[in-house]
């Protein structure tokens, strides 16, 4: 039998007691962490998710209570009263409440919990299965439960840094028409009309414009967004964003401007940063140049030199067939690795580099003892290495990498993924430091060789640089938009852009795009009408509210910052999501399902 509250009241959170409370008769409510029975005495560790407080049962005081608190067991929920002591000598300097501890005359036991199926504690050996299983259970640890208080503070100070600047929060629909954010829907099968479907929003995109049109200034939204693609350590299927648009705007810095006012306060305030200038910003054409990234994490060097000047007529037919193709050679210089680095570690980053799409890893280890171990140097004259060596800044005890390839794309992506992968495996950089960055001026329009077209490369709403707007009719893929990223410790954590507000330039775009008249009108009718009646320039933003608190709290897995998060294969562990349902509900929907299976 377990007992009831019967009117108990919680006098405090268990991880709020302090000396100054010694003397207070006090009542606490948790789970049982830990307990010790020394015969005549018993601790009982009381935790809830402000930290654990100490709780004495000595059986002089009272017998039964103690008899009692005896029964209790790991995770059993208790509440517990009494008068806060001293611990006297044994103070545990380890806990924020290790001054005091509760001798308690009363006890509830208001829950009795069966042996977990594995320890509540931080250092556990317990497989990322298991936990997601029973996520209510590993939710308890202290160290996931901060991180949902971190998340609340985070949204908690977005909500009021947006509301002081004027900005509404409007909820937007969830069954919606899909929104194009280049990803695939999920839909949602209508029963009252049968074979058609709702999208779930990728993103709130359609609806924040048309708010704008409908004269609602500023908007912003802490927006579920649903992608079904393909899943990484930082994208889950359904995650959230900080969503916001702002009327009367037509250059990006005016939108940049608000927003990186929103992340400061947010490090300021969670990280205890300060900020003294802008971030930077960087045109996207430089961050592939130089990074062969348009998300770069500058905390570390490596950074992309081209070498074609150096190498042009070493006679080596790889560098020499990349260069005849129009191509590039390009290297970085991984300062001072020599000594850490062995040739099979050197063969790992060519493997790494072939996975990333380049055909080769050219490479030269720069001994301290002035030797070198070269794949490519016996190609090239004592010139051609002296010059490859200067425009890389290499010396004694580096290790450079060069790739060549017909496209430069492929050279500065590869390059770019190698120095991240050196960056991780060796250490080569400080996780306490940040990096905020803009990234700007990206293309509006990239060809698709697999779809055969344009496709946008934000999305088809936004609008180009207005000085490049004539190259639309002669050399769309040079145009530049106004759209820009917001990029953290080499992390995407949110962009957006200042958006077409035009009707006959939207037309035009969406025709760019390979989109027919009567695709249009399917589509985007209703938004293009839109327009027609009057539409302020606006334009916008979203951060990804689960990459910002990922990295405030330091982790480099998204699911840590998800209460529910679902796995690779998009299913949840814990409920069993997606399963399948009973034949009525398909035969309402009017849906016959061909399965995997069958
Ligand atoms: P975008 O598609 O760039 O823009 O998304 C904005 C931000 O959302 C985050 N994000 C994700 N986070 C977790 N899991 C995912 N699967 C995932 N996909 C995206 C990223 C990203 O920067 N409507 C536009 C915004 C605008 O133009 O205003 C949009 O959705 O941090
Ligand atoms: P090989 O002449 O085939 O022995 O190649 C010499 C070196 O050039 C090897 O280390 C190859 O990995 C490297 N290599 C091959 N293709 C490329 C490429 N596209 N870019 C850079 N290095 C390459």
């Amino acid at each position: 039998m377990v007992d009831f509250l019967n009117g108990a009241k919680r006098t405090k959170m268990c991880g709020e007691f302090r000396a100054s409370n010694i003397g207070s008769r006090v009542t606490v409510m948790g789970f049982v962490a830990k307990y010790r029975n020394l015969g005549n005495l018993m601790f009982i560790d009381v935790r809830d998710r402000t930290g654990i407080v100490q709780v004495a049962f000595d059986d002089n005081v009272d017998k039964a209570v103690f008899e009692k608190a005896t029964t209790v067991r790991n995770e059993f929920v208790v509440c517990a009263s009494g008068v806060v002591r001293s611990r006297g000598g044994n103070v545990n300097a380890n806990m924020a409440t290790g001054e005091i501890e509760i001798l308690a005359d009363d006890l509830k036991i208001l829950s009795e919990a069966e042996t977990t199926p594995f320890v509540i504690a931080e250092n556990a050996k317990v497989g990322e299965t298991l936990r997601l299983k029973y996520r209510y259970l590993d939710l308890r640890r202290p160290s996931l439960q901060n991180i949902l208080v971190t998340r609340d503070k985070v949204t908690r100070l977005l909500r009021n840094y947006l509301s002081d600047n004027g900005f509404l929060e409007i909820e937007t629909p969830f069954l919606g028409k899909s929104t194009p954010e280049g990803a695939r829907d999920y839909l949602v099968p209508s029963r009252i009309h049968h074979g058609e479907f709702y999208a779930l929003p990728q993103s709130p995109q359609i609806y924040k414009q048309l708010l704008m049109i409908a004269g609602m200034d500023r908007y912003y939204q802490i927006a579920r967004c649903f992608r079904d693609e393909d899943l990484r350590a930082n994208r889950q299927p359904e995650f959230s964003q900080v969503d916001l648009e702002m009327s009367y705007v037509e250059n990006s810095e005016d939108v940049m401007e608000i927003a990186e006012g929103a992340i400061k306060k947010v490090f300021t305030e969670c990280c205890g940063l300060s900020f003294d200038k802008p971030f930077r910003r960087i045109p996207y054409e430089e961050a592939m140049r130089r990074w062969g990234s348009d998300k770069p994490d500058t905390r570390y060097d490596l950074e992309i030199h081209d070498l074609a000047d150096a190498v042009k007529g070493s006679g080596f037919s790889v560098f020499e067939n990349a260069l005849a193709a129009g191509g590039s050679v390009r290297g970085i210089n991984a300062k001072g690795l020599c000594k850490s680095m062995t040739r099979k570690d050197v063969d790992a980053c060519a493997d790494y580099a072939k996975s990333c799409g380049a055909k080769g890893l050219a490479y030269a280890m720069l001994k301290e003892d002035g030797s070198v171990t070269s794949s490519f140097f016996k190609f090239l004259s004592e010139d051609q290495i002296k010059e490859v060596c200067e425009a890389l800044d290499a010396e004694k005890g580096d290790v450079i990498f060069v790739v060549a390839d017909a496209s430069y794309m492929t050279t500065v992506t590869t390059l770019g993924s190698l120095r991240c992968y050196l960056a991780e495996k060796y250490s080569l950089y400080d996780k306490s430091v940040f990096d905020f960055l803009w990234v700007v001026d990206f293309p509006l329009l990239e060809y698709s060789e697999e779809e055969g077209r344009y496709v946008a490369v934000h999305h088809p709403f936004t609008a180009a640089k207005p000085e490049d707007v004539p190259l639309l009719d002669t050399d769309p893929l040079k145009v530049r938009s106004n759209a820009y990223d917001i990029v953290i410790n080499g992390q995407e954590a949110g962009g957006g852009s200042i958006r077409i507000h035009d009707p006959r330039m939207q037309e035009k775009i969406f025709g760019l795009l390979g989109l027919t008249e009567e695709e249009i009108e399917a589509k985007f009718g209703f938004f293009v009408e839109a327009f027609r009646y009057g539409a302020p320039p606006h334009g916008g933003l979203a951060f990804g509210l689960d990459r910002l608190v990922m990295i405030v709290c330091g982790t480099d897995n998204i699911k840590d910052v998800i209460a529910f998060p679902k796995v690779q294969n998009a299913s949840c562990l814990m409920t069993g999501a997606p399963s399948g349902v009973d034949g009525k509900q398909l035969d309402e929907l009017a849906i016959i399902c061909k399965r995997d299976d069958e």
